[in-house]
């Protein structure tokens, strides 16, 4: 096991931090914040047709970060790789440009699991307002994944899209694409013409697993570098490369463009179609140094193992306290499916509102999270007002987390 915390710089100036928010958002190493320094202070120029060494040495740095995320995702190119602000921005992107294209009408359905984040609702939501699409749920089974009864019922030959998340932020869980995959291979007639696209939500099973867009049978895929260890503010959407061809961009501008005139304008091919303006261009140094760190510290096979372990204790510490703690999420770490529980656990204390829990944490230097986690639909299915979670990372320590238990304890005793 590759012990990484020193490589975080956090934790020198914060010695006593125990920060169990990753999912909220992840801690940066030294290797993403020194390369972002020295990329401003000695390489920093705009992208686009400047023919002097600064821009082109920028622009092969924005290209070796898609690179870079094409090889983390398993997608055959770079060309395949748009960036946007967030994963929200990218849901937006994709959600406003599929509309644009006609691939979404009047009366078409997308179908998401209960448990999405608002970022893989909203855009949808907005559509079902200006377009009049159908926006459909599948609920989950008693292992919190996909319940695919439930699925199948719901997939109406007006169904386009079918757009899930497989590692939830509240629950560590989600939706198994394989049997999405299964699924839909069984149950849709030709009849109905062209199977739904497959979108994954990636934003949350990034930082812990692989997502392997073209083993997974996927479409397009969304997720942020935030949580990736990389600079917040960058977005990434993947889409299969004839897919992103044909899709009409719901943004434009300069940069994204192959010409302007008086009368009208013609939008570029890949790789710049879906980036108009300038990009992000620390945040795509940063995602490029935060991949090939990751990479250099065993990427998924080192995190799964050191990641298993921790979830193994705070599984076998949760049930220890579940007669007035209870998870919100599978208790398990393999589930009966073989499905993989990730190291996000939300949870309830009897008796305490989830505020003053996470405001009890944070007197003690321990950082977790209150409230719906952008998840409200699943918690008003669940019909609880909001859930404290506690999130890992690989550079989460046992120590952490018996620090973290320590505190549960007191918080648990302490009179109402
Ligand atoms: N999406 C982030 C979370 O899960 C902010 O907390």
């Amino acid at each position: 096991m590759t012990d990484i915390r020193s490589d975080f710089p956090i934790f020198e100036s914060h010695p006593d931090l125990v920060y169990l928010d990753s999912a909220s958002t992840a801690q940066k190493p030294a290797a993403v914040i020194d390369a972002v320094a020295e990329y401003l202070e000695r390489g920093y120029a705009n992208i686009h047709r400047g023919s002097y060494e600064l821009s082109e040495l920028s622009e092969s740095l924005y290209k070796e970060s898609k690179i870079a995320v094409a090889r983390l995702i398993g997608a055959e190119s770079h060309y395949e790789i748009a960036y946007s602000n967030n994963a929200t921005g990218a849901f937006n992107l994709l959600a406003g440009s599929m509309a644009r294209s006609g691939w979404l009408k009047t009366g078409d359905r997308v179908l998401l699991s209960i448990v999405e984040h608002h970022a893989n609702v909203v855009p949808w939501m907005m559509l079902r307002e200006s377009l009049g699409i159908e926006v459909e749920f599948v609920g989950l089974n008693a292992d919190y994944e996909l319940d695919m009864a439930d699925f199948v019922a719901k997939l109406t030959p007006n169904t386009k899209v079918v757009s899930f998340t497989w590692c939830s932020n509240v629950t560590g869980v989600g939706v198994n694409f394989p049997e999405v995959n299964d699924a839909i291979g069984k149950y849709w007639q030709a009849e109905w013409g062209k199977p739904p696209y497959r979108i994954m939500d990636a934003s949350q099973l990034v930082p812990h697993g692989p997502v392997d867009v073209v083993a997974n049978g996927l479409d397009f895929a969304v997720f942020t570098g935030h949580k990736m260890w990389a600079d917040p503010g960058i977005g990434i959407l993947w889409g299969k490369k004839e897919l992103l061809k044909s899709m009409e961009p719901c943004i434009g501008g300069g940069g994204a463009i192959n010409f302007v005139h008086t009368d009208g304008y013609e939008v570029s091919g890949l790789p710049y179609r879906f980036e108009p303006g300038t990009p992000n261009l620390t945040g795509a140094v940063s995602l490029l140094t935060a991949v090939e760190y990751f990479e250099s510290v065993g990427g998924y096979p080192e995190v799964a193992e050191t990641e298993r372990e921790l979830v193994e204790y705070a599984l076998e510490e949760f049930a220890e306290r579940s007669e007035t703690v209870t998870l919100v999420g599978p208790t398990v770490a393999v589930l009966p499916s073989g499905a993989i529980r990730a190291g996000v656990f939300s949870f309830t204390v009897e008796g305490k509102h989830v505020t003053d829990v996470a405001d009890a944490f944070a007197a003690e230097d321990v950082c977790v999270r209150a409230g719906h986690h952008c998840a409200e639909p699943f918690h008003i299915r669940q019909e609880i007002s909001g859930t404290v979670r506690m999130s890992i990372s690989m550079y989460t320590t046992q120590d952490d987390l018996e620090k973290f238990f320590e505190v549960l304890d007191d918080i648990v005793r302490k009179p109402r």
